[in-house]
């Protein structure tokens, strides 16, 4: 039986029932980590967490930056990667999770905890995320999950926190589950249950649109990663902030969809994610003069299935690390700018440039400067349609009317 755990706490009512759950109902020391990866009041509001994980019961409560680490370490592979899951979700949530872990078996390390406890229910992809992460990181540690155990409805969650005097700032009327960082914001529950209701405008916080003058927006990449914005050197996370603020003020960067989580169940998801959307957008197109014809189709075959592993939670798995090898050599060339063009409701890419493009103007050109070899096309052209002649001859239309 382990006797301390490290707690992935969120400062929320769930993580905070589970700090007094732990350690009354299991008998266990905790201590609470919360992990900054961008989402919205970290920062100015992790005093407040940690304080409340102390009031709560926790024997030690740390706050943890990890925002530039997430963006370099986490977010990157995923943008060169073009990680969209079921071909719109660019895996918010999922991403998240392994950095997190990450954090939590190192404070378990230092702390001498035996265990690690997340506040997943059982019906979510992020219970899987956390356990698989950490079983990769650290097989020896216990995996807890209060909130799949304990049976606690959301009122009787309030009131055992009331009971303890534990501080919440939840109220009874909880109406959507969010979970949000540096690549966006994912919106669950309430109306959205119901797949055919539009959902209502309250839930969206990073696509209001007020912008109403149409710009453009450049972004320069180096070796398929973002380094500038407008011709300005930003770090990875400020260019991500930018970028949210600006493209999201065009209204743009919404998804809602229905997809397949791992344990089974379609759910109806929305999420808004302007800056990772846009820098996806930005990074396949500048990928689509960069990358040789056969290396640029063989990675759009295996980009799905490298976000369907970090969306199954096997960020930390082999297949995955031999992906990001492949992914990781296939970006050296992919340098150069890709401007976008913002109107409301809309981003679109209007061009893009390469001082390692494989585009020539000299080949593509129909004017004078044209270099194509147009003799060549003959042969090669008929030794192309070869084989399909002589099926047509034989077997085929051209064998002639009276067999
Ligand atoms: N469906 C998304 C995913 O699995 C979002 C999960 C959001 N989590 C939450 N607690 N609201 O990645």
């Amino acid at each position: 039986m382990a006797k301390r755990v490290v707690l992935a706490y969120s400062g929320g009512l769930d993580t905070s029932v589970a700090v007094a759950w732990l350690q009354e109902e299991m008998g266990l020391e905790v201590i609470a980590v919360a992990v900054d990866v961008g989402q919205e009041g970290a920062g100015s509001e992790m005093d407040a967490v940690r304080n409340r994980a102390l009031a709560a019961g926790a024997v030690e409560a740390e706050v943890i930056d990890a925002k530039d680490e997430y963006a370099e370490d986490f977010l990157v592979p995923a943008l060169k990667a073009n990680a969209m899951y079921e071909g719109r979700y660019p895996l918010v949530s999922a991403l998240s999770r392994p950095v997190i872990v990450k954090h939590l078996v190192d404070a378990a390390r230092r702390h001498g905890a035996d265990a690690v406890a997340h506040g997943c229910t059982g019906k979510g992809n992020d219970q899987v995320r956390f356990e698989v992460s950490t079983r990769a990181l650290a097989p020896d540690l216990e995996v807890i999950a209060p909130a799949r155990n304990w049976g606690l409805t959301r009122d009787e969650s309030i009131r055992y926190a009331e009971v303890r005097g534990i501080p919440i700032t939840a109220t009874r009327e909880k109406l959507y589950s969010i979970d949000d960082n540096l690549w966006g914001r994912a919106i669950e529950c309430g109306e959205m249950e119901d797949p055919w209701r539009e959902p209502p405008p309250g839930v969206w916080l990073l696509t209001k649109q007020t912008a109403t003058e149409e710009r453009d927006v450049e972004i320069s990449f180096e070796a398929g990663v973002p380094v500038a914005l407008n011709g300005e050197k930003v770090t990875l996370v400020d260019l991500i902030n930018q970028l949210n603020g600006i493209v999201g003020s065009y209204g743009w960067g919404r998804i809602d969809m229905v997809e397949n989580r791992r344990v089974g169940i379609k759910s109806r998801e929305t999420y808004e994610c302007p800056a990772a959307l846009a820098l996806i957008l930005a990074h396949n197109d500048l990928e689509s003069i960069t990358l040789e014809r056969d290396l640029a189709r063989e990675k759009a075959r295996l980009e799905p299935r490298y976000a369907e592993l970090i969306y199954d939670g096997l960020w930390f798995s082999p297949l995955k690390r031999a992906y990001d090898a492949f992914i990781d050599d296939s970006q050296k060339f992919v340098t150069g700018d890709v401007r976008l063009h913002l109107s409301p409701g809309s981003c679109r890419v209007t061009g893009r440039r390469s001082p390692d493009a494989l585009y020539d103007y000299e080949l593509a050109t129909y004017d004078a400067a044209d270099t194509f070899r147009h003799a060549d096309s003959e042969g090669f052209v008929r030794l192309w349609g070869l084989s399909v002649q002589t099926w047509a001859q034989r077997q085929g239309p051209g064998r002639g009317q009276d067999q």
